[in-house]
């Protein structure tokens, strides 16, 4: 018998509108897991208002520019990816990325209790097909360079680091690898 979380019970579908609020309650769980220790909690939360909140995901899965996929096991959400296209306005992204076009891995999070189950496996085959389906040469993303887990887990799946970059968190700037997987 499947367990909630097996391979076999995992549905990835693309999110919509009705999904904005289950969006918004795992990627304020999730969110947190990849950053540092250091981070300060004022500075996670206030990013997680600003830019995680329904409202953002309502905007979000409404914008062309955009994709939301939604993994479910035994009909709850555990993990969401979010693709955006191009590179972005950061010059050192666009130097680090030749490839082009390029779909952005901007977001992928799942419940601290599904890691190691297959499910950011298969959030990632989604995010992968989605891009190459479009046409892109490349998927690149930005990890925090202490997220060690992430970065193995990317690595498994085919990125090497390409580049450096900084993510302005609030009061403070954390320090992110660029990642490229070519398609
Ligand atoms: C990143 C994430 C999606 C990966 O999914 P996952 O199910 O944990 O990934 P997997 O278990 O398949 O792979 C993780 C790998 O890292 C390894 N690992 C675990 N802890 C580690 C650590 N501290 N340092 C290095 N590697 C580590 C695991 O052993 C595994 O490698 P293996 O398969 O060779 O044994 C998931 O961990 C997650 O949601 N994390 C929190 C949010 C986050 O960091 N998102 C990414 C933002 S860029």
């Amino acid at each position: 018998m499947n367990s909630p979380n097996s391979f076999a019970a995992v549905e990835i579908t693309e999110a919509g509108q009705p999904d904005a609020v289950e969006l918004a309650e795992l990627a304020a769980a999730t969110f947190p897991l990849a950053c540092p220790p250091t981070s300060p909690p004022a500075d996670i939360t206030a990013f997680i208002a600003a830019h995680l909140s329904r409202g953002r995901f309502t905007e979000y899965v409404a914008d062309p520019a955009r994709t939301v996929l939604a993994a479910r096991a035994g009909g709850r959400m555990v993990g969401y990816a979010m693709l955006i296209d191009g590179v972005g306005a950061d010059p050192d992204v666009a130097q680090a990325i030749t490839l082009q076009p390029a779909v952005e891995l901007s977001k992928l999070y799942v419940l601290a209790d599904s890691h190691g189950s297959g499910i950011a496996a298969r959030l990632m085959d989604a995010t992968v097909n989605r891009a190459a389906d479009a046409g892109a040469r490349c998927v690149w993303l930005g990890v925090n360079q202490s997220n060690s887990r992430a970065q193995r887990f990317y690595a498994k799946h085919g990125f090497t680091v390409v580049g450096a970059k900084t993510f302005p968190m609030g009061t403070h700037i954390e320090q992110d690898y660029v990642m490229m997987r070519p398609l």
